[in-house]
């Protein structure tokens, strides 16, 4: 091992480690995304070639490799408590109050800090380096979600700086953004997956996943909010606010919004302020928790069997408001998913006018047992989209009609069917006429074909007036310039505006025009890998499940839905229309020999190979039909091994996996 790799391996990694910092703590890089990607490349290719110099603190380490099968449990060592909520400025004197009196001190220095609607973590650093993830659980104990923490990159896998004890426990709060939360819903209704009600709730689930793998593209954040176990403390970190500073130095995110306050009046005041400052900021917050400052203070007030008695939250009415529904209309998805929506009469709720609320599902409607005519709740929770959350049955109009799933379509009266979790209705006609509209706005939308000029009111326009039916006839609508002329609002100029528009997006990728087609579980990723796989529709037609499960990342659901997709009656016409309208997009294609010994077989690669780089012998396997993997199973075919192959080889030898070297590999390779 060369003492120069290793030198320039420790620089890569602190190097990276600040940007990390620079980025996702402080929210202001000093690189670009293209020279961060450099740093890691070279990390990556010094690392391969180096694998005993890989530490579990690396930042290529971040995503775990396998599915955990169940977690661990771990004990906290000191217990994480829950705290006691007040909702008024006399509740938090009464609180000051008592505080005082135990400690026979006239007054007390408060650090508040905003509450996070988030899940609370406890994060255990050993030597600097993070070694456990753990939920609060009962308190007491919780889950080992270290895998997990590891993929949320406000996360350090390494404090920074040096004077950090040798036990470190960080506190704080798992937390969904407000954009990525956003983000993320998106795009699972673009898939047909049904969104995220609560971002608290959906990180409770994320942080849950035994597959980290599905947990970093989400984008959970972190922020911390206490200490745990700290050995040795330091003596003059005597106090939070201290402790805090110290957090910020090793890298620890913290909240840049938190004060101290040794006069509980002006607390009072930054309470009433704060109200209207909270809804700025890029997460969730119902509230304010208030701490006693001084860590001696503290241990002397000692805890409740709930919660300790230095701290309380104060908590903010949730916004509520209530009003009458006056109908619910049937909204009919692209999938064909009928979504109950509530017509409310309209009420003022945190600044804005309410006049509609999803009521998501019927298992929602039945809970809450909706009448049309009911006086109800809604809130804003989380500041997101208003939810109903309770009727008022004393209010109830007699003879009010309940709201019951319907039997059929309430758009093209064809039939519904409850989907496989029974919670979900669809309407089972794929050519409803509210699916065909709402698909062709999706087919048409920025992120799939992209077409310019084809908004809604046009599409609705073109669906009535029967010029369109499918995709397809987008592409045909040059031909019908008369009839578009007809339409309301199409003068020359939009008509050839639209047309300029069909045109340019005949030209775009497989890959988009894959994802544009709205088939269940096919968002803009999973399009991309399968179009590079396949590289045309008529390839990816000719595939079957097990054809589609050689790609990388495509499951047996998601080759499930699209085998379905294009065996169907209408996924065939509309393929076969697309074709014949010009619109068959061609994607260079990896070539597999069909007779490739690879074809379909896990692969692990090993230690340093002759003649290819680490990228170059994936590229090669992948080429022949190979799922590259990185860590080695029962389900590895093949581990190919090169020189310092280190445990990946013992593991496989152990495992009775086939083991290559690299003149196997080739020899193998024209053999056959
Ligand atoms: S301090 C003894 N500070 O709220 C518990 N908690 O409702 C000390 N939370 O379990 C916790 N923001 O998960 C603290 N700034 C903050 C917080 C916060 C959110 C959560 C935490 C706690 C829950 C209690």
């Amino acid at each position: 091992m060369s003492a120069s790799a290793e030198r320039r391996i420790a620089a890569l990694r602190d190097e990276i480690h600040k940007h990390d910092h620079l980025y996702f703590v402080e929210n202001n890089p000093q690189i670009s995304d293209e020279q961060y990607d450099r740093l890691v490349a070279e990390l990556r290719s010094l690392e391969s070639r180096h694998p005993e110099l890989i530490t579990p603190d690396s930042p290529t380490q971040r995503v775990g490799e396998r599915p955990l099968s169940g977690f661990k449990q771990v004990r906290h060592r000191v217990p994480m408590l829950s705290i006691d909520n007040t909702y008024s400025p006399d509740e938090v004197r009464d609180f000051d109050g008592r505080v005082r009196k135990l400690l026979e001190v006239s007054s007390i220095a408060y650090v508040v800090e905003p509450k996070i609607d988030g899940v609370a973590v406890a994060l255990r650093y050993e030597a600097g380096a993070l070694v456990l993830g753990a939920t609060r659980g009962d308190g007491e104990t919780g889950d080992d979600i270290t895998q997990n923490v590891r993929v949320i990159r406000s996360i350090p896998l390494r404090l920074g700086g040096d004077a950090w004890p040798a036990v470190v426990e960080v506190r704080g709060e798992v937390y969904w953004p407000r954009k990525a939360f956003d983000e993320t819903n998106r795009q699972r209704e673009a898939t047909g997956e049904p969104p995220f009600a609560n971002p608290r709730n959906a990180t409770a689930g994320t942080l849950k996943q035994l597959d980290a793998r599905l947990v970093a593209p989400r984008k959970l954040a972190f922020i911390a909010h206490g200490v745990g176990e700290i050995d040795p403390l330091p003596a003059e970190v005597d106090r939070y606010w201290l402790m805090l500073d110290r957090l910020r130095g090793w890298g620890v995110p913290t909240n840049p919004h938190t004060r101290r306050f040794d006069d509980l009046e002006a607390l009072l005041e930054f309470i009433a302020e704060w109200d209207a400052q909270r809804h700025k900021l890029a997460y969730a917050t119902d509230g304010l928790v208030i701490k006693v400052d001084r860590f001696d203070y503290r241990d002397r007030l000692g805890n409740t069997s709930k919660s300790p008695r230095w701290c309380i939250a104060f908590k903010y009415a949730a916004e509520q408001a209530q009003t009458v529904v006056e109908s619910v209309d049937f909204q009919v998805g692209k999938l064909g998913t009928i979504t109950p929506v509530a017509n409310l009469r309209p009420v003022l709720l945190a600044g804005t006018t309410v006049r509609r609320a999803s009521l998501h599902n019927f298992e929602q409607v039945e809970r809450l047992d909706i009448h049309i005519g009911d006086t109800v709740t809604i809130e804003k929770a989380g500041e997101i989209i208003p939810q109903v959350v309770s009727v008022d049955g004393a209010k109830r109009v007699p003879g009010a009609r309940r709201v019951a799933p319907p039997s059929e379509c309430p758009s093209c009266g064809g039939p519904v069917q409850k989907d496989e979790n029974g919670v979900y209705l669809r309407c089972q006609n794929p050519s409803c006429g509210a699916q065909v509209v709402e698909r062709l706005r999706f087919f048409c939308g920025r992120d799939q074909m992209d077409i310019e000029g084809a908004g809604v009111a046009l599409i609705e326009a073109l669906v009535a007036a029967k010029l369109v039916h499918g995709y397809a006839d987008m592409f045909r609508l040059h031909e019908r310039r008369d009839d578009l002329l007809k339409l309301e609002r199409m003068g020359e100029k939009s008509v050839d505006n639209l047309l300029a528009g069909i045109d340019a997006a005949k030209s775009r990728s497989l890959a988009r025009l894959l994802a544009a087609l709205a088939i269940q579980h096919v968002g803009a990723s999973t399009a991309e890998v399968i179009a590079e796989y396949f590289g045309s529709l008529t390839a990816i037609a000719a595939a079957d499940e097990s054809a589609l499960q050689q790609v990388e990342g495509v499951g047996p659901e998601v080759a499930g839905s699209i085998s379905r997709w294009f065996r169907s009656d209408a996924g065939q016409k509309t393929i076969a229309a697309l074709q014949s309208a010009g619109v068959d997009p061609k994607q260079t294609r990896r070539e597999i020999a069909a007779d490739s010994p690879f074809a379909g077989k896990t692969v692990v690669v090993t230690g340093t190979l002759k003649n290819y780089s680490r990228s170059q012998i994936e590229d090669r396997l992948k080429s022949l039909g190979a799922k590259v993997s990185g860590s080695v199973s029962k389900k590895t075919a093949y581990v190919v091994y090169g020189d310092e192959a280190g445990s990946k080889l013992d593991k496989a030898r152990e495992l009775g996996v086939a083991t290559l070297s690299e003149d196997e590999f080739e020899h193998m390779l024209t053999r056959s």
